[in-house]
């Protein structure tokens, strides 16, 4: 007797997508990229992945990447930045003809889920040959990067089957959030004071993403804005990267147009294309929101419909024609938060559209050509 058994259908359990079940798994990939790397007793960040002071003759961090792994890049230059150090997210396929000046005090982070970018590979040697340390931040033990890079700095998000890139970006931001706080730590020879009001709320965040998963409004505005020209998502700061991955989602998973803007750019140029027909999601971090909330009253005015991501009771929610739900979290996580309800609008609006979403037209999970 033969049993009809389909091992893929089988590993996506209770969900119809990898996609779904992946973004479910956030939870629990963040818990165990953070375990054992805050030191319970001090509450300080323990990285015990790497020898003490590795870092401490670091000048400049440049990290390399592409699609959403640059989106996290993004999200770690800020938040090194913020700490003091000087440091540049720049995309890997570009980097043969614009990389800064590197030099041996110069850190070059190749962020890479599957380790095996060919673009973000060649950053990372390009790199090497100039002198640079370099730091690999992946999810995969045993991948090129992690063999070529001087250390690896593992994500530990277990394996993600969408193309969509969904868990790996929140794991990858928050490590590179803590990779910048040890940097600088080993830099400065101090914490950085701002990181105790972060830990907590860094370690509630598997938490903080289970009530997300919780909601359902993302449905409903998914269903609602169904059909729209184009799909517009603006954030400033740690919003920004954010602003960027959400519109990279909705394109690449619903075959939709969408684009990101720093919240501030849209009066340069983009407002031109907007209209009642052209939702605009507007991300909220808790830095600057008087100016985005601005911003998002510009395109308000002109018909387009604004989504607000904040916490409940945020000004924005009064203003906005629909809201999504995050929790109260520091700045520096609530972008995160924020990521997880525009995966979900980009899960439902693609799944309304019947696309295939694990699997969408000419994109593979891992591109190895250049
Ligand atoms: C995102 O959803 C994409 N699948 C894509 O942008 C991806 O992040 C990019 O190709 C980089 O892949 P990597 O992290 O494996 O290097």
């Amino acid at each position: 007797e033969t049993v009809d058994w389909d091992p893929g259908q089988a590993a996506k359990g209770e969900y119809d997508h990898f996609m779904m079940k992946e973004i479910n798994e956030q939870p629990t990939a963040l818990a165990q990229a953070l375990e054992g790397r805050i030191d319970p007793d001090s509450g300080r960040i323990a990285l015990s992945d790497f020898e003490p002071g590795t870092f401490e003759d670091v000048e400049s961090v440049q990290f390399v990447a592409c699609g959403t792994s640059y989106h996290a890049a993004l999200y770690g230059s800020l938040t090194l930045k913020q700490a003091g150090v000087q440091s540049a997210a720049l995309l890997a396929n570009e980097y043969s003809v614009s990389a800064p000046p590197i030099d041996e005090n110069t850190l070059v982070i190749a962020v890479t889920q599957s380790g095996e970018t060919a673009d973000t590979l060649n950053a990372l040697r390009h790199a090497a040959d100039q002198g640079a340390m370099t730091v690999t931040v992946t999810n995969v033990v045993g991948s090129t990067a992690a063999r070529e890079a001087d250390e690896a700095l593992f994500i530990r998000a277990g394996p993600e089957i969408g193309v969509a890139a969904t868990k790996t970006f929140s794991s990858q931001a928050v490590m590179l959030s803590l990779l910048g706080q040890r940097i600088a730590a080993d830099q400065f020879g101090e914490v950085p004071s701002d990181l105790d009001s972060l830990l907590p709320d860094l370690e509630s965040m598997p938490e903080s993403i289970e009530s997300i998963l919780e909601t359902t409004s993302a449905r409903s505005i998914a269903e609602r804005y169904e059909g729209s020209q184009s799909y517009f998502f603006i954030g400033r700061g740690l919003g920004f990267p954010v602003a960027l991955e959400g519109a990279l989602k909705f394109k690449e998973i619903t075959y939709e147009h969408a684009e990101g803007f720093a919240s501030g750019e849209l009066k340069h140029g983009p407002l031109a294309l907007v209209t009642p027909d052209t939702p605009v999601f507007a991300v909220f971090t808790g830095e600057e929101d008087e100016k985005t909330l601005k911003n998002a009253e510009e395109a308000q005015t002109r018909g387009a419909p604004v989504v607000a991501i904040c916490p409940d009771g945020h000004r924005a929610v009064d203003v906005a024609d629909a809201h999504l739900e995050i929790p109260e979290t520091d700045a520096d996580l609530a972008g995160l938060l924020a990521n997880v309800q525009l995966q979900l609008v980009s899960y439902y609006a693609a799944d309304l559209l019947d696309r295939p979403i694990d699997k969408p037209r000419n994109l593979a999970k891992s591109v190895t050509v250049e």
